[in-house]
């Protein structure tokens, strides 16, 4: 049974114009797109999506790293989709990602990473409806 991911392509990738880069990456990777969609995180929104973090030294950099610019979110399916996902964008720093995958190709550094992928399959679940209503199937 093909599961799903949700991803965000950051501020920093869609500003650089890497968008079409990484979206074929993602298709060549064998992923499905089954919604997807530019939009921009209010200040609320952000805070809402990276609730977990809140307690963190960098949640207020973080914060105001997600909400300068335009974003990409989209929904994935694949079989094992979070974890084949969460292996294609590769470590959270660039420095310690592996070659060929999209952070080591197209992130500044820890915190300006280009994209972002769910870490567990509930979790996909939850932000796939976060950022989308009534999700249909293709
Ligand atoms: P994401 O949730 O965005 O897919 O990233 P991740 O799982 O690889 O990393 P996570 O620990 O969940 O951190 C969320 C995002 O916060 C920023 N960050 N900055 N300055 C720092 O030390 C630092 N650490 C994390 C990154 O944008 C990271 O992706
Ligand atoms: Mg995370």
């Amino acid at each position: 049974m093909a599961e799903i991911t949700l991803t965000m392509i950051k501020p920093d990738g869609v500003a650089d114009g890497y968008t079409g880069k990484i979206i074929d990456k993602i298709i060549e990777s064998g992923f499905k797109i089954q919604a997807m969609k530019l939009t921009r995180l209010s200040h609320e929104k952000a805070e809402e999506f990276y609730a977990i973090h809140k307690e963190r030294s960098f949640f207020g950099e973080l914060i105001a790293f997600m909400t300068e610019g335009p974003i990409v979110v989209a929904v994935l399916e694949k079989e094992n989709a979070v974890e084949d996902f969460r292996k294609l964008i590769g470590a959270t720093n660039p420095a310690n990602a592996a070659d060929g995958t999209i952070r080591k190709l197209f992130a500044k550094n820890i915190e300006r990473n280009a994209i972002h992928g769910s870490d567990s399959n509930e979790n996909a679940a939850i932000e796939a409806s976060f950022h989308f209503s009534g999700l249909e199937r293709f």
